[in-house]
């Protein structure tokens, strides 16, 4: 048996191509004192992703050339000569694109607690990543207050999706997010209860953003950046927040990222823009999942996963986040007999 890896290959342009990485098998490695072997079930397929693989000053160093593609996702834990953990436990943490991984000093992985009734991959979505940014990017970072009138770029994904919908269930006077075409459109609203959502791929969302906004936006989550963080910024109320969380418009385009022409909004509107980066918030993951695991659990959170099977199709998977292809969550399924109980 072999541990089959995804490594970097070049450093893409734009899209990732299939010259952009590398499927290779290595040994499986030894679990040594201290450590644990973990086998992988699924990988969380992150937009940042992308970002690691440009020699670029980022939050993290750059993937090296030759290296496993880095990525979290989980697994479950088949031998162990620590006592962190025991066989069988399900663990969150940095698998990497392969197919097992060590846990050390250096790698610990998470041990996800067994009985709450909510499958792994609802976990790697909701109680995951993107669920955690979305609640501490609204509630902390935006400091959410009721009655705001929040707007939310990136609607329908994965992050998007769960800012709206915590925003309404505390309270906001209205929720309006952007997405791309009348099928996501029609899916936040229908599935995650937005109150209307405007297509950036029509025409005049500045002047859209006005109609549905008209005395402004108080807090704009943003997930795309670009134009769509230029148009919303030409409708912040006063005092406003800008809640900048991700900008996965200019990923693909680092050498020549777009401008901004409204920025001067913030001065006549005395609004704030604030970025952040969730690996600041982790060590209060718990209140998080707490409030977010209760939603799930009640039924008042909707979510949806989009699986892609192989751990050879993580790429492909990458991808669809920038084409808009996902609809909800995007994982990857490398072992699908690896459970929650
Ligand atoms: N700050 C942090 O710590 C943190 C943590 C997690 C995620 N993030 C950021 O949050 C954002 C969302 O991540 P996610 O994992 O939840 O992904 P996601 O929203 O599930 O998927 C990405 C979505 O982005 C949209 N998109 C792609 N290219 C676009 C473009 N050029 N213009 C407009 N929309 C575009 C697509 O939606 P449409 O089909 O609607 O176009 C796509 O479905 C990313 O920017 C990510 O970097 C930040």
């Amino acid at each position: 048996m072999t541990n089959r890896q995804v490594t970097l290959a070049e450093r893409p342009i734009g899209m990732i191509t299939p010259a952009t990485t590398n499927l290779i098998e290595t040994e499986i490695p030894v679990c040594k004192d201290g450590e644990a072997l973990i086998k992988v079930a699924m990988l969380s397929i992150d937009p940042t992703i992308r970002t690691w693989m440009n020699d670029a000053p980022g939050y993290l160093p750059p993937i090296e050339i030759g290296a496993v593609i880095r990525s979290s996702g989980t697994g479950v834990v088949i031998e162990s000569k620590t006592p962190r953990y025991n066989v069988g436990d399900i663990v969150f943490g940095s698998t990497n694109w392969q197919e097992y991984v060590i846990a050390d000093e250096e790698n610990k992985f998470q041990v996800i607690p067994s009985g709450m009734g909510i499958d792994l991959a609802t976990t790697m979505n909701v109680l995951g990543v993107t669920g955690l940014t979305a609640y501490f990017g609204l509630l902390e970072v935006g400091e959410f207050k009721k009655g705001d009138v929040v707007v939310v770029s990136g609607a329908a994904g994965a992050t998007g999706s769960v800012v709206g919908q915590i925003a309404k269930a505390r309270g906001a006077s209205k929720v309006v997010g952007i997405a791309g075409g009348p099928e996501k459109c029609a899916e936040v609203v229908e599935k995650y209860g937005f109150d209307v959502c405007l297509d950036y791929r029509e025409p005049g969302l500045r002047k859209k953003l006005h109609e549905v906004c008209p005395k402004g936006i108080d807090l704009f989550f943003d997930n795309v950046g670009g134009i769509i963080l230029d148009d919303a910024l030409a409708n912040i109320a006063m005092h406003g927040r800008f809640v900048i969380c991700g900008a996965i418009s200019q990923y693909n385009a680092m050498e020549k990222p777009q401008g901004l022409l409204n920025h001067t909004m913030l001065i006549m509107r005395r609004g704030t823009m604030k970025g952040f980066i969730i690996l600041d918030f982790l060590p209060r993951s718990g209140e998080a999942q707490l409030a977010l695991a209760g939603m799930v659990l009640d039924g008042s959170l909707s979510h949806q996963e989009h699986l892609v099977q192989g751990l050879e199709n993580a790429p492909d998977a990458l991808n669809l986040l920038f084409s808009g292809g996902n609809h909800g969550k995007t994982l990857v399924v490398v072992d699908e007999t690896i459970k929650l109980a």
